[in-house]
């Protein structure tokens, strides 16, 4: 088992060419770092000055990161944690302004792959799903004690699911029998649900999946504070790249840079500007660079990936 990283030159290219970190110093932050590819990548290619900083909230991608420490000694540093705390994750190591910040959202292959984390249908596992098992509670804890409304709110505005009435109310009726304690259980329960004849490639049970973690590890909350909060630590030239994998984090991600290239947002008419607003960034990509068909042949996790990148002003 193995992580493939995604967008990997693409990404990588975007960052190096930051202005601080393209003279061959600066800080580059990988705040996922996972199997480390991004993080790897950055300092293979980056000159020795560069300091790579990385960090992740699942302890196991921590302890894998530990032969990279050793490869890379002072030019690498890895902490424990959660992205949304970046700010006061850079107070403690000491690293005020940054020179770029890479977030490849999402889970990796290791997660995914390892049927006790409770991430995945395809194998048998108890209905975990947090990337940091030490804090907050399981899946398994909201499927089986949360009421059905809630459990509708979460399927619908995680997972965009549209029999999210019927698999809410199928749940709160079979947990009075018997606790939904298996990823099997709760993929068997939605695959009752919804009818064949609606089923798309994907399994039945996806967005689900989708909606329970995102939920259970707070995901959109993490990602908004990390966007905002390393808009504020971005040197001037430095550059911010983020890859998505669904339309919830997409939209949130251009929704924020957006409004961080928008400058005066007072009316035309108004001869002197009071709304103070400033343009933060300059948009890099457009409409968002997306893998090539030789990438999702080598990699079919990647195609759902979605890349987007600004620079600070
Ligand atoms: C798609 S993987 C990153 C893969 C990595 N770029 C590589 O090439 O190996 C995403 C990683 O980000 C971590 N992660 C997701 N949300 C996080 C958060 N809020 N704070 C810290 N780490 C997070 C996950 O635990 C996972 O290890």
């Amino acid at each position: 088992m193995k992580h493939i990283p995604v967008l990997l030159k693409e990404s990588v290219d975007i960052l190096l060419a930051g202005r601080k970190v393209a003279g061959g110093e600066g800080v580059v932050v990988d705040a996922t770092f996972g199997g480390g590819g991004h993080s790897r990548s950055l300092l293979e290619r980056s000159a020795t000055g560069v300091l790579v900083v990385a960090i992740d909230r699942d302890p196991e991608a921590v302890l894998r990161g530990e032969s990279l420490v050793l490869e890379f000694t002072s030019r690498f540093r890895l902490l424990a944690g959660n992205f949304a705390d970046l700010s006061p994750l850079l107070d403690v190591a000491g690293i005020d302004k940054i020179d770029g910040l890479l977030l490849d959202i999402g889970l990796s292959s290791y997660q995914l792959e390892e049927g006790d984390r409770g991430f995945s249908f395809q194998s048998e596992g108890p209905l975990d799903m947090r990337m940091d098992p030490t804090r907050g509670e399981p899946a398994a804890t909201v499927v089986n004690q949360a009421d059905r409304k809630t459990l509708t709110g979460i399927f619908r505005d995680f997972g965009e699911e549209p029999y999210a009435v019927g698999i809410a109310r199928k749940i709160v009726e079979t947990r009075i029998q018997k606790p939904l304690l298996t990823t099997r259980s709760l993929a068997g329960l939605v695959e009752e649900m919804v009818p064949s004849y609606k089923r798309s490639r994907r399994h039945p049970a996806t967005r689900i999946f989708q909606a329970l973690r995102i939920f259970v590890n707070d995901e959109l909350y993490a990602l908004e504070q990390v966007l905002n909060s390393g808009l504020e630590r971005l040197e001037s030239g430095a550059r911010m790249v983020v890859i998505s994998y669904h339309s919830l984090e997409d939209r949130l991600v251009k929704r924020i840079f957006r409004q961080a290239a928008k400058g005066c947002v007072c009316p035309p008419r108004v001869p002197v500007c009071g709304c103070g607003q400033k343009q933060k960034v300059k948009i890099l990509t457009g409409r968002g660079l997306r893998p090539q068909n030789s990438e999702i042949a080598l990699n079919p996790r990647s195609r759902s990936a979605c890349l987007r990148a600004v620079e600070f002003l």
